[in-house]
């Protein structure tokens, strides 16, 4: 089994994603041990609690970025944790953390990386006037939303969107986008070399065509 360690500040709909996939038995040989949060009334927690997953809070108060990620390194460590899943946990690791972990922190981010990096990835695309956008899982490295890509969805901007109607449609794509990622790297089948990801079995020709939009004659 490989032990996952799930930190989030928030709803927590993507570690939800993730205990449904392992209960329906879609997530290969990973079991969610942990979930880690900077927030004591995070949702995820509650959600963890009500999965019957370890649920763990570690106050920032007080702490500089390397003494809280010390902590949380030391908790990863003494439950021999695998595989860290950033799902909205709104702190930047530490490049301690992020060294401990090389290569087994995946992040899932709002937006088709590298653009729109950082907060409201929706909203920035909108504000950008791109016609497609979506979600981006990656390994984590020293810089923000900046690791090797794993996996993408591609999600069409339509013209009356608004960041919350193009962030529902984009977090649907984010919860299957982050099952499977997850799923391929505790199979065995990621390996990264520089910026990219080599998935072992993958196929040579997109599954689905891209998205082009339909313009009226
Ligand atoms: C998601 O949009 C994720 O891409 C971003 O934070 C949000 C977390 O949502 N990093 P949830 O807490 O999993 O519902």
């Amino acid at each position: 089994m490989v032990d996952v360690a799930v930190l989030a500040s928030g709803r927590g709909s993507n570690l939800q994603a993730l205990c449904q996939a392992q209960a329906d038995h879609r997530l290969g040989p990973a079991r969610v041990r942990l979930v880690l949060s900077d927030q004591e009334d995070a949702r995820a927690l509650q959600i963890a609690r009500d999965e019957g997953i370890e649920a763990l809070h570690i106050d920032p108060a007080g702490l500089d970025r390397e003494a809280y990620d010390a902590r949380v390194v030391a908790a990863l460590d003494e439950r021999g944790i695998d595989l860290v899943v950033l799902a909205g946990f709104l702190r930047i690791l530490s490049p301690r953390f992020v060294q401990a972990y090389r290569h087994r922190i995946i992040n899932i981010h709002p937006a088709l990386l590298p653009s729109f990096p950082g907060l409201d990835g929706p909203r920035q695309a909108l504000d950008h006037g791109v016609r497609v956008t979506g979600a981006t899982t990656h390994f984590v490295d020293e810089e923000v939303d900046h690791g090797p890509i794993i996996l993408q969805s591609v999600v069409p901007v339509l013209p009356d969107d608004t960041d919350e109607v193009l962030g529902e449609r984009i977090l649907a794509t984010e919860h299957e986008l982050l099952v499977e990622s997850v799923r391929l790297f505790v199979e065995g089948r990621l390996s990264v070399s520089g910026r990219k990801v080599e998935i072992k079995g993958e196929r040579s020709y997109p599954r689905t065509p891209l998205f082009v939009p339909e313009v009226a004659t």
